[in-house]
């Protein structure tokens, strides 16, 4: 309740920049396989029992390599948190998680058509929950990955390239653009993620409205709630 709350009002604020025209929106852009581009969070990480990341992600329909969207590394465990994707026989895009080095499967979540879509990916130690959800809805979930047991603290968050070794050896660098990306060290539940999904198309709604011309990915800018 509180994380919607608060995001209704992060709403409100966005769309009040945006309707003042004082914002510059920020997009990620990964140019193509072998850049070297990356952004790094600058925060401190506790350990996690539970997290939540959300992103708005425009795939390159062109790439056929492994992208990473974001890596956490720890300190003693590089592979710690990751999210990655690649396309499927098909050409369809397949997203897995990676926690503490188990890497979910492949699962084909979106399709490859170069618009903007919204991904979030969910864990919690209790019993080794996982999900990831694309534009607001389920696609893959799972149990027993990692349970019991935290994220580790004191990590290197990186969006936009894996890390071999802690916060460089950048490598499955992702091609596209990445905007609005959000952590929580929660989980937040269907209707949560309905919210952040579909803050967008809210403001997005209201500046239709009366402005007849708004892209989604506009709505607000990389926030961190840990
Ligand atoms: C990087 O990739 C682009 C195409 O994605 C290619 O044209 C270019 O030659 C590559 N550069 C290097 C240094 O490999
Ligand atoms: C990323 O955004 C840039 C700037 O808006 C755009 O030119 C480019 O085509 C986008 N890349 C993809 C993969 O859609
Ligand atoms: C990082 O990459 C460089 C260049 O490939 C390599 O020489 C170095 O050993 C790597 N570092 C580690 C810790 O693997």
């Amino acid at each position: 309740m509180l994380v919607l709350f608060h995001f209704f009002i992060f709403c409100l604020f966005f769309s009040f920049l945006l309707f003042s025209g004082a914002m510059q929106l920020p997009v990620l852009t990964f140019p193509n396989a072998n850049h070297t581009k990356h952004a790094k969070v600058q925060l401190t990480f506790p350990a996690l029992h539970a997290v939540t990341v959300c992103s708005r992600v425009q795939w390159d329909t062109k790439a056929s390599h492994v992208s990473t969207i974001f890596s956490y590394a720890s300190p003693s465990f590089i592979n710690e948190f990751q999210l990655r994707g690649q396309k499927d026989q098909k050409g369809d895009i397949s997203l897995a998680l990676i926690v503490h080095g188990h890497h979910t499967a492949y699962r084909t979540l979106f399709e490859n058509d170069g618009m903007w879509h919204h991904v979030c990916v969910t864990w919690q130690n209790s019993n080794g929950k996982w999900a990831i959800f694309v534009d607001g809805k389920e696609g893959h979930s799972g149990v027993n990955v990692h349970s019991l047991q935290n994220i580790e603290g004191n990590g290197v968050f990186i969006i936009g390239q894996d890390q071999d070794v802690l916060g460089g050896n950048f490598s499955d660098a992702f091609s596209g653009n990445i905007s609005d990306l959000n952590i929580w060290s929660e989980v937040l539940d269907k209707k949560q993620i309905e919210g952040v999904e579909s803050c967008a198309l809210i403001i997005s709604f209201f500046v239709h409205f009366l402005f007849l011309t708004f892209s989604i990915h506009s709505c607000h800018s990389f926030s961190i709630a840990i």
